[in-house]
């Protein structure tokens, strides 16, 4: 397909803008507007090298595919590295929330690059396009730099919810905040507010992409995810196939099959009634394998009890399953995150994305938001609204109303149901993450009962710098990965294996070893023990908040203090809290701690 280069953007200055101005996006010029499959319209631009990829020739391009009147969705492609990327197959990633931007996984987790705490664009040696073409969305719409009708407006600094402006002029109140810039118009009504809702304007997202770009999806498509993606993943997938038998059917005129090959899922939310559960499992009985215990006995009993208790978490999960009600599943929802889960937060004082860390947690790196919100980046990825990770929380709030978090959605036969369609779907869980631990995620699995898994045992999982990184149980081509010394984002913690795990899992072959092709029905299973029983200890659990500005050292699985004035304040912050920056601290703990939003399952 002929597509016309983008001249390079001659940029407007900031200072060449009145300064009221200078706030709000301006908008991008020149996007190229095509037709995807569907008749879907998508608009995009091609992505200098410095911005992210800093190969040269590997080639990205950014936009948005209107899924609806109203509903704008953004997507960031990345072309493979190392292999033609007209032979290489095609990899859609989404973070979960509900709510989250993909750039998270991007700039955490697999993208080509990270942005240092100086916000240099730095490149990622285990990327994922290193050996697939990559698609990044933020979905559904109104999340990240997706968008429904750009407006100027404010981020509210306590509820952290987008408030709209008459004009694009900054009122005193909204510069106090520094929050002021174009923002979705927060409209629950123009996104998805059920995972089955949001099935599809994906779907729709996918066809307008791979319409726009044929050439990048012709050898196959792998769908991965984590977090909430527990829910969007089984969800999604199944419905493409589907809409795949529609297609056959000749009843989706314009829609293309999407040729599904794998579905991965990291620290996955499947099924509420068995992960609130998995927090008291993980923090208190049996507990976790870093010899961590973060409560005293007395609350310890009270989560039993919020849990367990008559009428408590336990029940009102049930009830909602069982009755499918908004306000049931909202009230129940609410009262598990508040009673069973916040608790880690509120008594321990630690992450619920790492158990080894207290919050403030400087890990992963959020250099990268500010860097997403300049105009210069702005104009470079044709955005049209400022970049929020969490849509000023509307997404969230949708989804909030329905109770969709404690639905199991059908995720579970779902998960079933790709497998047996011949999907290589592999779920992974880094084993000190809180918020979707391995204790749950391995009886979601029993509940998934894939053909001869219940029969396979855990084996050591090999990589390329003979570190043993994690276990996988693995049957045909179904598999579970337990991945050690990592939180909710492997990649980030673990990259090595991470990759390497992919590239087996998008090339066909088992995790354990990547040298046996596996296919359903074929009678694999991976021969070891009945449960995993590597125990990390606590050498590397915080008991001092780790300063902002250091390093994860991915050899020693603990922080590198922060280098500069010597080892005086390196030594200070081991000790305690001296050494670190009180705005630094601020600032992360907006985002983290004193907002009164749940945190999401990113
Ligand atoms: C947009 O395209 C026009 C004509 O193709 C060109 O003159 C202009 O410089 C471009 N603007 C930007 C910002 O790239
Ligand atoms: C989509 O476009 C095709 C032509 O490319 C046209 O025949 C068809 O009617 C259109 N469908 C819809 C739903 O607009
Ligand atoms: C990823 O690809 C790049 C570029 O070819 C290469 O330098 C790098 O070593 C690869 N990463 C890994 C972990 O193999
Ligand atoms: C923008 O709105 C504010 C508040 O309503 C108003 O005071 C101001 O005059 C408006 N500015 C412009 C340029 O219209
Ligand atoms: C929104 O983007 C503009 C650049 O287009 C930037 O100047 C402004 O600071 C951004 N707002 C926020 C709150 O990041
Ligand atoms: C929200 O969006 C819906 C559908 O686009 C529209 O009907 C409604 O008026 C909007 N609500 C507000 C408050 O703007
Ligand atoms: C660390 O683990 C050891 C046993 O390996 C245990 O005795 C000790 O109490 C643990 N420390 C903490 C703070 O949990
Ligand atoms: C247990 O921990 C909680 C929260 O830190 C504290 O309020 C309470 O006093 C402790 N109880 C006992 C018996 O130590
Ligand atoms: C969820 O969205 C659907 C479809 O837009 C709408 O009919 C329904 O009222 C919404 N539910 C809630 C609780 O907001
Ligand atoms: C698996 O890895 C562990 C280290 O985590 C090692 O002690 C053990 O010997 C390995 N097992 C096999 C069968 O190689
Ligand atoms: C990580 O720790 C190891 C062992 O202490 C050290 O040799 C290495 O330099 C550290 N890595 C980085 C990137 O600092």
């Amino acid at each position: 397909m002929a597509r016309p280069k983008t001249a390079a953007a001659s940029l407007l200055s900031l200072s060449a803008l009145p300064l009221a101005l200078s706030q709000f996006v301006q908008g991008p010029a020149n996007l190229t507007k095509t037709e995807g499959y569907y008749n879907l319209t998508v608009r995009y631009k091609e992505v200098a090298s410095e911005i992210c990829e800093l190969t040269p020739g590997v080639k990205s391009y950014s936009g948005y595919v209107d899924v609806a009147p109203q509903q704008s969705v953004f997507w960031w492609f990345f072309e493979a590295r190392n292999v033609d990327p007209e032979e290489a197959p095609l990899t859609v990633w989404i973070n979960g929330g509900p709510g989250s931007s993909s750039m998270i996984g991007l700039f955490e987790e697999i993208g080509p690059c990270w942005i240092s705490e100086e916000g240099a664009v730095e490149y990622n040696e285990f990327a994922w396009n290193n050996v697939s073409n990559m698609l990044f969305v933020d979905h559904p719409a109104q999340v990240g730099f997706s968008y429904s009708d750009p407006v100027p407006g404010y981020v509210d600094a306590n509820m952290g919810n987008i408030i709209a402006l008459p004009n694009a002029t900054c009122p005193d109140y909204a510069l106090d905040m520094g929050t002021c810039g174009t923002y979705s118009s927060p409209n629950v009504s123009n996104t998805a507010n059920t995972t089955e809702g949001a099935a599809p304007s994906m779907w729709k997202t996918l066809q307008g992409f791979m319409g726009a770009f044929p050439e990048y999806s012709a050898n196959g498509v792998h769908f991965a995810t984590e977090s909430y993606g527990g829910h969007y993943g089984p969800i999604f997938n199944e419905y493409f196939l589907t809409q795949n038998e529609l297609i056959q059917e000749d009843k989706l005129p314009g829609a293309h099959e999407i040729d599904l090959q794998s579905v991965m899922i990291g620290n996955g939310w499947y099924d509420p009634r068995i992960q609130y559960q998995a927090f008291y499992w993980f923090t208190v009985s049996p507990g976790n394998t870093y010899d961590y215990r973060p409560y005293n006995s007395s609350v310890e009993s009270m989560i039993y009890n919020a849990l367990y208790g008559p009428g408590n978490c336990y029940d009102q999960s049930i009830d909602c399953n069982n009755r499918g009600e908004n306000a049931l599943c909202e009230v129940a929802d609410t009262f598990c995150y508040n009673n069973v889960e916040s608790v880690l937060g509120r008594y321990a004082g630690r992450s619920e994305y790492d158990i080894r860390e207290l919050v403030p947690d400087p890990f992963p790196y959020g250099y990268w938001r500010d860097y997403l919100n300049s105009a210069k980046i702005q104009q470079a990825l044709g955005a049209f609204v400022n970049y929020t990770g969490d849509g000023g929380s509307t997404v969230g709030s949708a989804f909030g109303n329905t109770g969709d978090d404690d639905r199991e959605s059908g995720t579970v036969a779902a998960s079933r149901s790709l497998a047996d369609q011949g999907v290589y779907t592999v779920h992974f869980a880094g084993d000190s993450d809180f918020i979707c631990n391995w204790a749950g995620i391995e009886v979601v699995m029993d509940h998934i009962d894939a053909p001869g898994y219940s029969e396979a045992g855990y084996v050591n999982i090999s990589t390329s710098d003979a570190i043993v990184h994690g276990q996988v149980k693995q049957s045909d081509n179904v598999a579970f990965a337990r991945i050690y010394e990592s939180g909710h984002e492997v990649p980030f913690y673990q990259p090595l294996v991470a990759l390497e795990m992919f590239e087996r899992v998008v090339s066909g072959f088992d995790v354990a070893t990547g040298e046996r092709r596996v296919a359903k029905g074929e009678g694999f299973k991976t021969v070891g023990t009945p449960k995993s029983t590597y125990r990390e200890g606590n050498a590397t659990v915080q008991f001092e908040v780790v300063p902002e500005g250091s390093t994860y050292n991915t050899t020693t699985n603990e922080p590198d203090l922060p280098a500069g004035d010597g080892t005086e304040a390196a030594a200070k912050s081991k000790r305690g809290l001296s050494g670190r920056s009180t705005k630094m601290l601020s600032r992360r703990a907006n985002q983290q701690v004193s907002r009164p939003v749940r945190l999401p399952r990113f």
